[in-house]
């Protein structure tokens, strides 16, 4: 591949925020060049989200990565929660119209590579930014920002109109943005999740989300022949001290339903990884010719399976403002992109706290946090209302953040 020095649109970062921004600024006749520090096997075999919103899909299916995902993913109209062994199913398709799909996040980016490759369009893997830089400015003749990177061992400069920093929490771009022009909001929550692949096919036909006593539980799944289950573990907890007879105990220990119909299956455990949870936002999502997009910008705890879905609806608006930009000349959507990304950011920030709170048992959790979960739990199981509200989070609100998106 030719190393490029000049494009429109430089991307740092090649996971789902990135390589998505990259088609849909095709579709609107921009270039753009992808830079992604990792190697094409390491972006495509991390195992990271598994639920798609419908917008999402709806995008997938806009720039033509839907081919795998019709034909393997799985549409799901409802899920489960077991509070305390009591099952409570909110049926998304009855209460709001749409429901979600699951196809990994894995399999996704997949696709993504795949038609970039195959359009010829440049997306180098082993490419590290180092720095982003000159971002201060007005947009357009009057300047260009520089990204530098580093590949095949000798430092480059690419020059760019516009920056976008789609390179995760520990990412490069946020950190070109000077301290005194950003805020942030952050909370690390007492536990992490342990997750598992396992040749196992799914127990049940939906997830299954429980709080029990013993903490969080999460049954997902990849294919019918494939489960993924999550476990709420203390933090710094090391995968191998987990013995994999003893993850499917407490797997079983923590969904088992009190009148005995919910058996869990087991099968070989393939995979087993452990993952910190934390709430992040930096404000604005952007500086001069710079903007952030993805984890880049904001973090969710996976709990109600927003991160990926939300890195998928900022560079939708980001791509449509730059489209606007290059077409009339009016930056007006560009400066609304901040603004405009931030309020559906926060809706699924307070989602994501929300079933978090609700699901999980800190470890030094009183008798009063417990009564509030249970509380909480017994307002999901009696109030349709409630499970409407929570099902027009799950599956997804409109660009703006406001409103459940149409059907
Ligand atoms: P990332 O996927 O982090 O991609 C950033 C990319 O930038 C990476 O490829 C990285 O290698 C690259 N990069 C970093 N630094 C540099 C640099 N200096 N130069 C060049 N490249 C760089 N979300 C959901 O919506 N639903 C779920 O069900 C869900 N479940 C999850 C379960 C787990 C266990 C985890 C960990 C996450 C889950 N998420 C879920 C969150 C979701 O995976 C993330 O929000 C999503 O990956 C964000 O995409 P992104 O492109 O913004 O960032
Ligand atoms: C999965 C991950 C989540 O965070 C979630 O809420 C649901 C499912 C998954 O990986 O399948």
């Amino acid at each position: 591949m030719t190393v490029p020095d000049r494009t429109a649109v430089a991307i740092v970062g090649g996971g789902p925020a990135g390589l998505l921004l990259s088609h849909l600024l095709v579709r609107q006749g921009i270039d753009s060049v992808v830079l992604e520090s990792r190697s094409r096997e390491r972006v495509e075999s991390r195992q990271r989200a598994g639920i798609l919103e419908h917008g999402t899909v709806d995008v997938l299916h806009e720039i033509g990565a839907d081919a795998r995902m019709n034909a393997q993913g799985m549409p799901h109209d409802g899920f489960a929660f077991h509070a305390h062994g009591e099952e409570i199913r909110v049926d998304m398709a009855a209460l709001t119209g749409r429901g979600v799909m699951i196809w990994a996040q894995t399999e996704v980016v997949r696709d993504l590579i795949a038609l970039r490759l195959e359009q010829g369009d440049p997306l180098l893997f082993d490419a590290e930014v180092l720095a982003v830089e000159k971002v201060d400015g007005p947009l357009g003749h009057d300047g260009e920002a520089v990204v530098r990177y580093a590949y095949e061992g000798v430092e480059h400069e690419l020059r760019a109109d516009v920056v976008v920093g789609c390179d995760g929490f520990h990412g490069v771009a946020r950190r070109a943005i000077p301290a005194e022009a950003v805020r942030t909001f952050e909370r690390v929550y007492p536990f992490s999740w342990l997750g598992i692949l396992a040749d196992a096919p799914p127990s049940s036909e939906e997830l299954v989300y429980a709080r029990h006593d013993r903490g969080f539980a999460l049954l997902s799944m990849r294919s019918p022949s494939i489960t993924r289950a999550y476990l709420q573990v203390p933090n710094d907890t090391d995968p191998s001290s987990w013995s994999h007879e003893a993850i499917w105990d407490e797997l079983t220990a923590r969904t088992g339903l009190a009148d005995g119909s919910f058996t869990l299956g087991r099968g070989p455990i393939t995979d087993v990884s452990v993952t910190p949870m934390r709430s992040f936002v930096a404000e604005p999502m952007r500086s001069g010719r710079l903007f952030l997009a993805g984890d880049a910008a904001h973090i969710v705890p996976p709990t109600g399976a927003k991160g990926l879905n939300l890195a998928v609806a900022d560079v939708r608006v980001l791509a449509g403002a730059l489209a606007s930009w290059r077409s009339t000349g009016s930056q007006e959507l560009l400066d609304a992109y901040s603004d405009t990304a931030l309020r559906r950011v926060w809706r699924a920030e307070h989602f994501s706290w929300t079933m978090t709170t609700m699901l999980h048992r800190p470890p030094d959790a009183d008798p009063f946090d417990d009564r509030l979960a249970r509380s909480h739990l017994q307002l999901v199981a009696s109030s349709e209302a409630y499970r409407t509200a929570i099902a027009e989070n799950y599956r997804g609100l409109d660009l703006d953040g406001l409103r459940p998106r149409e059907h």
